[in-house]
């Protein structure tokens, strides 16, 4: 079998969040790691510039929530700086996007991507735990106004919590310049397990959506970006895009392009695997570069063993690795 081109990376720079989402539900407080264990930045952007220099060509900021984190927009701009980059992105929540979007442009992130699973103030509350609704609108109404190579929406389709809402995500296609993605929702450890029941699988919502505008085709066009787990479809004349990641119904071992760190350092081939190369150590201990992509290395060529698109470890949380 030909190995897939791996040159997606994704950097989680916190495992700490300012929401509290119930399919996330991170870590007790006490488990979080400590400020030694983390990466300095000045370590993160090292990491970063040897992966690009062993194939990666985009980079997605993850956390936790990226945007919590002091100094973030001084990373951004350092990752920006590394020679062969080509896309840097962001994964978010939005609640500090408001007064963030600007500096983020002006740093040089590309595209964004943000998790927002309901339209409806309360709801929001429920589903995150927090009263941020109206913040991460207004960041997201700001965003637009500033234009980004691509916007995106996340959402987590769950039964009997926001099942009711994908036509509302829908028609915000109609109306801005977005790609709304309807993520099928896995449990990764035992904690989310007892949410495994809410998952809706995303033929059912496909069929929602071209029950109500029966002319949805597919869209392969460039605008979707690059290859990813994402099939893409437009309403016609819509301003954006609908995207469905089938993770839990669906399978795409064998295009997936992407590698994660973690922000203690340590390597995930797979999102679904437990196993770790942990690089914390050969940062923190300043070791050359040459060993340090040596490691990269063996991470990146052992990715062909993960095929099988099953969740072999129940401990992984997605508050670190970022999605
Ligand atoms: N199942 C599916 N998607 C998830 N995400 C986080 N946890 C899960 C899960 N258990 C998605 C969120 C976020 C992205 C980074 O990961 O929608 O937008």
């Amino acid at each position: 079998m030909e190995k897939n081109n791996i040159d997606y990376l994704r950097l989680s720079v916190t495992d700490r969040c300012n929401l509290n989402c119930v399919y996330c539900t991170p870590i007790e407080k006490d488990k979080f790691l400590t400020h030694n264990e983390i990466l300095r930045y000045e370590e993160m952007v090292r990491l970063t510039r040897l992966f690009v220099q062993s194939g990666i060509k985009k980079v997605r900021v993850t956390g936790g929530e990226p945007l919590i984190k002091k100094g973030i927009i001084d990373l951004i701009k350092l990752l920006r700086k590394i020679d062969g980059l080509e896309e840097l992105s962001l994964t978010t929540n939005g609640v500090r996007l408001k007064t963030l979007a600007q500096p983020l442009k002006d740093a040089g992130i590309d595209t964004i991507n943000i998790s927002l699973d309901t339209l409806k103030r309360e709801r929001f509350k429920e589903i995150t735990r927090f009263d941020f609704f109206d913040d991460v609108w207004q960041g997201l109404l700001k965003v637009f106004s500033l234009g980004f190579k691509s916007i995106k929406l996340n959402v987590i389709p769950m039964k009997g919590i926001n099942e009711d809402e994908i036509l509302g995500f829908v028609n915000l296609t109609l109306k801005y310049p977005i790609t709304v993605r309807f993520i099928e929702f896995f449990s990764t450890n035992e904690r989310t397990m007892k949410l495994a029941n809410c998952l809706i699988d995303n033929s059912i919502i496909k069929e929602q959506i071209k029950n109500r505008f029966n002319q949805m085709t597919a869209n392969t066009s460039s605008t979707a970006d690059r290859p990813g787990p994402a099939q893409y479809y437009k309403i016609p004349h819509a301003k954006g895009l609908i995207g469905f990641i089938n993770s839990s119904t669906g399978n795409f071992c064998n295009t997936c392009n992407r590698i994660r760190v973690d922000c203690a350092g340590k390597i995930s081939p797979c999102l679904f695997s437990g196993y770790r190369y942990n690089i914390n150590s050969l940062l923190k201990n300043n070791e050359s570069d040459e060993k340090i992509i040596a490691c990269i290395k063996k991470a990146l060529e052992s990715k062909g063993e993960y095929t099988k698109h099953i969740i072999t470890d129940r401990k992984i949380e997605m508050s670190s690795v970022g999605g």
